[in-house]
């Protein structure tokens, strides 16, 4: 297995020009959007479509009626739709279909979709993820951080890392490693690194604290979502 990691948004945006065809890839957007689609996942949703834009939301809406209309941006609730991005309103669902668009998380979705295996990574489902890439074992594995606007998020690279140093004995690219030293310098103290991240202390100065310290909890589900023909669902 070789395990490589994408750091930052503006990597995201040349993934087009990558042959994926052998990649499984994780997407991590810890702060907020992949721990909102894993808590969605495991409390009862059966189908999350991440898309790019409001438009595009909009428009899947009008084909999809039954669906919640869900995302952010800049961190808030979009006008007219049904839910924000926090995980904490994903934790009961009135409806089992959602359609969400954020602001680099369901764009490192869609950015992947050419790929092998395209999986959705958070804190809250770690070991399930990584169980499921030890007895899958792909050759190449891709984890993506998804970042936040165009820069680097702290804590996307800290969940890479985490998921690295469950497999010492594969072949890390350096940008594996750096995920690896970020994981290492917190001593794999999740709270603490959501904490300290610009997107955690932006979220508590919103008052969301809430959502941090949610997104920091460890392992909580044992639910894997894939996106598939841009749809993600639990495997
Ligand atoms: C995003 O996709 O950029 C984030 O999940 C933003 C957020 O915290 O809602």
């Amino acid at each position: 297995m070789f395990i490589d990691t994408v750091l930052s948004p503006p990597e995201i945006d040349l993934l087009h020009q990558r042959d994926l065809g052998a990649t499984t890839c994780v997407v991590f957007d810890v702060l907020r959007a992949t721990s909102s689609m894993i808590t969605a996942l495991a409390n009862g949703a059966t189908e999350i479509f991440p898309v790019t834009t409001i438009d595009e939301a909009r428009s899947l809406k009008k084909k999809n009626p039954g669906a919640l209309l869900g995302g952010e941006r800049h961190g808030d609730r979009i006008d007219g739709f049904d839910l924000g991005n926090s995980p904490l309103e994903y934790r009961t669902l009135a409806a089992t279909r959602i359609i969400t668009t954020t602001t680099n998380g369901t764009v490192a979705l869609r950015a992947c979709e050419r790929a092998r295996r395209v999986l959705v990574g958070a804190l809250l489902n770690m070991d399930a993820l990584t169980s499921l890439l030890k007895a899958e074992q792909p050759e190449n594995v891709l984890l993506v951080c998804a970042g936040t606007f165009r820069e680097t998020a702290l804590e996307d690279v800290f969940a890479a890392g985490m998921l690295c140093a469950s497999f010492p004995e594969a072949a890390w690219s350096d940008a594996a490693r750096v995920a690896d030293s970020v994981f290492r310098a917190h001593e794999g103290d999740a709270l603490r690194c959501l904490q300290e991240s610009k997107n955690g202390r932006a979220l508590a100065a919103k008052n969301r604290a809430d959502d941090v310290a949610w997104c920091a909890r460890g392992s909580i589900y044992a639910t894997v979502g894939e996106m598939r023909d841009g749809i993600v669902r639990k495997i």
